[in-house]
């Protein structure tokens, strides 16, 4: 399949009407959309991303009216969520419409609900006159993409069109996923609205926890993640020995040298870097890439979050 670039979403929302899959860029992460009623197109996604169909897909909104078409209620939790924070980089997990697919949603009675604020991604949301199944617009496992050419690298011949941002996408790591079913909200994934910001609108929101012997309430979370190529390893102290072939990425210069190093000036500009620095680095084939760790708050909860799935192990000492 030949995949075409533009930059137009006109043309690229002509790819959703006649059923196919397009890359768009969001404020988080690019995506990769399909109609969210359509099952053929929506199994194309699956097939693009070779994505486990067991792993739910997000459905994404340009209007409010347009949620009222994807769930069957929306909780009060929800309501308040809605309110305080859409367009947003925040994912709702709400009692799906019957018309929902059960495709889209891995055979669960609930889906994610999201609208994005990013004017690009609302004009072609717009166009496309439906809202959008898109999960991160990678092949399943990798890094996710940040810039159209880091979609172009993964999915080039495999979907039908990438609609092309000018810039890298301005947060750099997945929508706050929050489960709004149960009476307190549960959160399913961190990001840049933060567990702080949630409980200013609801107190009584948590962060989920998976336990070991349970099995995890969002099935994304059991499924490996944002992996290079490279080993990845975490690290909290700078003073150690590296061998060839070892990059670094963190906030604070480190002793020794490196083949490629990103120092971030935030830690929001580390969040915003490091699926990028990934790429990078299996470009230029580094073997490890060591990433100093940072204090689990705020969007640092993200970002660890993803750090630690991106390593072999936790902590380890190099
Ligand atoms: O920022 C984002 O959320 C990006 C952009 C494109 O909007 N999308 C994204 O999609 O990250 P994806 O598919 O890569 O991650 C979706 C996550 C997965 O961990 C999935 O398991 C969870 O959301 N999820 C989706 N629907 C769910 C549901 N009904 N219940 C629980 N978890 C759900
Ligand atoms: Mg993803």
């Amino acid at each position: 399949m030949k995949t075409i670039l533009t930059t137009s979403a006109r043309e690229a929302a002509e790819f959703i009407r006649r059923g196919g899959t397009v890359a768009f860029p969001t404020e988080t992460v690019y995506g990769l959309g399909a109609n969210v009623f359509d099952e053929k197109a929506v199994a194309k996604i699956f097939a693009a991303k070779r994505r486990p169909n067991d792993n739910p897909l997000i459905a994404h909104v340009g209007n409010f009216g347009q949620i009222e078409s994807l769930v069957s209620e929306i909780t009060p939790s929800a309501q308040k969520f809605i309110e305080a924070f859409f367009p947003a980089p925040l994912t709702l997990v709400l009692p799906k419409a019957e018309r929902v697919p059960f495709s889209a949603t891995a055979n669960l009675e609930t889906i994610g609900v999201r609208m994005p604020k990013n004017d690009s991604a609302l004009e072609f949301l717009r166009q496309c006159e439906t809202p959008l199944v898109a999960p991160s617009a990678n092949l399943s496992g990798r890094p996710s993409p940040t810039t159209w050419q880091a979609v172009y690298e993964d999915l080039n011949g495999r979907i039908d069109c990438i609609l092309q941002g000018a810039a890298a996408t301005e947060i750099g790591l997945e929508s706050t996923v929050v489960d709004c079913t149960a009476n307190a909200p549960l959160v399913l994934r961190a990001g840049a609205i933060t567990l702080e910001d949630l409980q200013k609108i609801v107190p009584d929101t948590l962060i989920y926890q998976v336990s070991k012997d349970e099995q995890p309430k969002s099935p994304g979370l059991k499924h490996r993640h944002y992996s290079p190529r490279a080993r990845v390893i975490l690290i909290s102290d700078l003073k150690f020995r590296v061998s060839n072939g070892s990059a670094y990425i963190g906030l604070n210069e480190p002793y020794e040298k490196f083949d490629l190093i990103k120092i971030c000036q935030s830690v929001k500009d580390y969040a915003h870097e490091f699926f990028n620095f990934f790429r990078e680095c299996d470009r230029r084939h580094i073997k490890r890439i060591y990433c100093e760790t940072v204090e689990e708050k705020g969007i640092g909860l993200a970002l660890m979050d993803r750090l630690k799935r991106a390593a072999v192990s936790g902590t380890l000492s190099p």
